[in-house]
């Protein structure tokens, strides 16, 4: 190929990445493009959280008092995704502060977190009423919120917590038993399924497969930051 004509392909390449990424993001919901946060400071999740606030694109923006955007460090190298605002959730405007959410914060700390140096958020962020499953509707509007959080957060480990959170993270209707104890990936992030801390509210027997997941978790955590403090 001539020079000129590697010029014009590269070209062509490069148009295809940008339309494919554009793309992509419509897809996703968002007319706006967003830099990655980490090359921005923290507008840019200040100003996704400032879009939730007033989000009626679903039905369950009638009922909530709160949206239940996202909690924690922003530049949390571990972040925990559950399913959707429960009452407290919804009257606190915070993730997972009621039971399950306390159940939640002794797991982040027996990992040797404390729980503002992660980052906390739902799949869904309007609590759907009376604690019904959110409906597939309800996901495919919010979800655009999610991904774009964890796009600009960019955790090196994402903890789905319970099958539904997992589920719609990976595109699977596998099971949670099958699915947890072992990564598996979200656009390069890995992503670790584990019990829901509700669940292991009615079942305490399964707090030591949890428990199995979360050394996986900061094994996998470790490994990285060794990689990265080795390389120069
Ligand atoms: N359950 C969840 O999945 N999320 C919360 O925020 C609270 C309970």
């Amino acid at each position: 190929m001539s020079d000129s004509r590697e010029i014009v392909q590269e070209y062509l390449d490069i148009v295809a990445t940008v339309r494919e990424y554009v793309e992509e993001q419509m897809q996703l919901g968002f007319t706006e493009h967003h830099e990655p946060k980490k090359q921005t400071g923290d507008f840019d999740l200040k100003r996704l959280r400032e879009e939730a606030a007033d989000c009626t694109r679903c039905e369950l923006h009638q009922n909530r008092n709160t949206v239940v955007f996202g909690t924690g460090d922003e530049n949390a190298e571990l972040m925990f995704v559950g399913e959707a605002p429960g009452a407290d959730e919804d009257r606190q405007g915070e993730p997972f502060v009621g039971r399950a959410g306390q159940l939640l914060t002794k797991i982040i700390e027996a990992v040797g977190y404390a729980r503002g140096q992660v980052y906390i958020a739902n799949v869904i962020k309007c609590r759907p009423p009376g604690n019904r499953n959110p409906k597939p509707v309800e996901v495919e509007t919010c979800e655009p919120f999610l991904l774009k959080q964890i796009e600009l957060i960019h955790p090196k480990v994402i903890c789905a917590l319970g099958s539904f959170a997992a589920q719609t993270l990976l595109r699977t209707d596998q099971k949670i038993s099958s699915l947890r104890g072992k990564f598996h990936d979200y656009r390069g992030v890995k992503v670790m399924p584990t019990y829901h801390p509700a669940f292991l509210l009615r079942n305490p027997n399964a707090k030591r497969d949890v428990w199995e997941d979360m050394k996986l978790v900061i094994a996998e955590l470790k490994k990285d930051r060794a990689l990265r403090e080795s390389s120069p």
